[in-house]
């Protein structure tokens, strides 16, 4: 494949040389994106002889080839190593100061950046936001190292491994599918939690984060799906991108109606929303008092609509409802049968066409970066095991939608 290694200054320069050699021993065309202050550390030369290839590091050189956009559009991967603080802020920031600034701004594939910095300049709320920025993005940040930093001194920040690095940025790669998958396409996708309200105060809620669907809207929106973004209340802002059209709502029954009217005439229906079972049946105007020391109301509750059942039953009913419906299962299992297992009962239970499986517990995939899922399937084809980041979750779920509907 085509890599652009951006390297910024810090010392871990001299690593990423390492990285670099590796990725041309295995097969790669590397292209070497150097800063001003990487010249410091790690000078042309070096980069040129390992590389095989000019390296250009101003905007201004080759500009007959409109490097600065050529570089991110052609690769297939950017690399940005070592990624050091000011780095970090420039492209959170969206700066195009420099080549590889331009090179970013310019990229539709994924980007892996490889922090190195001492562990103060990392846990700085500034860099932490920045990062959290760019992940929000899509860019795939790789947690540093803890070890041994530039001087005496050890913590979090050093450099990770460049084997780590290459092993990481290739498993990115492989489970990203092939750009424009969705091109033409419309998808609609539910995320985040219902919360069903009891008084004008309290609600009745789930600990969904909403990382998993906004992961989905921005793989699809990068394979140039229109994506129609139903959010119920989450952790995470929604992303923004001129293909994500977000829609807000709070209860079932306000996911119910968002559903059925956004979903008509579209191509596919992904509800990875944590959509409430059941809500108060009885919703006070005024807030619930108590009435003496030793009050405590009783809440009775009823069952909420099942979105995703009555989207199925609408469809075969004549609605103009999606041809590709897929369903998320939270499943804890119990002493008899597995999470797997009830997530095949609920696919034949749901009519839906695929169905995700992800085993939930206490500290397991609420809330969490990671996921660990089997991608089920309604007409018999084989069940997928995906682990990995959200993102890379939602890499493979986007790839099936587009299979199915190709
Ligand atoms: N879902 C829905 N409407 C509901 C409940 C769930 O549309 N009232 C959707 C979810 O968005 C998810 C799928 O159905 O895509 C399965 O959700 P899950 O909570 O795992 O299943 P339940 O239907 O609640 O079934 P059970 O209580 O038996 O686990």
């Amino acid at each position: 494949m085509r890599i652009v290694l951006g390297v910024t200054g810090g010392i871990a320069a001299y690593k990423a040389a390492l990285l670099l050699r590796m990725m041309t021993e295995d097969g790669h065309e590397v292209h070497v994106v150097p800063t001003e202050s990487a010249l410091k550390f790690v000078g042309k030369p070096t980069w040129e002889a390992l590389s095989g290839r000019p390296v250009y590091n101003d905007t201004f050189e080759a500009v007959e080839d409109v490097n600065h956009v050529l570089q991110g559009r052609k690769a297939d991967l950017v690399i940005i190593a070592p990624a050091t603080a000011h780095s970090i802020a420039k492209a959170a920031g969206g700066l195009a100061s420099d080549l590889i600034g331009n090179i970013l701004l310019t990229a539709t594939v994924p980007v892996v950046m490889a922090p190195a910095m001492h562990t103060e300049m990392w846990e700085n709320p500034a860099t932490q936001e920045n990062v959290a920025t760019l992940r929000r993005r899509g860019v795939h940040v790789i947690e540093p190292a803890v070890g041994r930093l530039t001087g005496a001194d050890t913590g979090k920040g050093r450099f990770p491994e460049p084997e780590d690095i290459w092993a990481q940025a290739q498993e990115i790669v492989n489970q990203s599918p092939p750009r424009d998958l969705l091109a033409g396409k419309h998808i609609v996708i539910s995320s985040g939690g219902t919360r069903e309200a009891l008084d004008p105060v309290r609600y009745i809620g789930n600990r969904s984060s909403g990382k998993q669907g906004v992961a989905l809207a921005q793989v699809a929106a990068r394979q140039g799906a229109q994506v129609t973004l139903i959010a119920g209340a989450m952790d995470i802002p929604a992303p923004e991108h001129p293909n994500i059209e977000v829609v807000n709502i709070e209860s079932t029954r306000e996911l119910l109606d968002a559903v059925l009217h956004h979903a008509r005439h579209k191509d596919a229906l992904i509800m990875a929303a944590a959509v409430a079972d059941f809500r108060p049946s009885n919703v006070t105007t005024d807030k619930i008092k108590k009435e003496d020391g030793w009050s405590a109301p009783s809440i009775v509750l009823e069952q909420t609509e099942d979105v995703l059942k009555t989207a199925v039953e609408q469809r075969a009913a004549g609605e103009p409802l999606p041809e590709v419906i897929v369903g998320f299962a939270a499943e804890t299992g119990d002493d008899t049968t597995t999470p797997l297992d009830y997530g095949r009962a609920k696919l034949q239970r749901k009519g839906c066409e695929m169905l995700v499986v992800n085993e939930v517990g206490v500290g397991k995939v609420f809330g969490q970066d990671d996921n660990d899922v089997t991608i089920l399937f309604a007409d018999g084809s084989a069940e997928i095991p995906v682990q990995g980041s959200k993102t890379v979750v939602a890499q493979a779920i986007i790839s099936q939608l587009a299979n199915a509907l190709a």
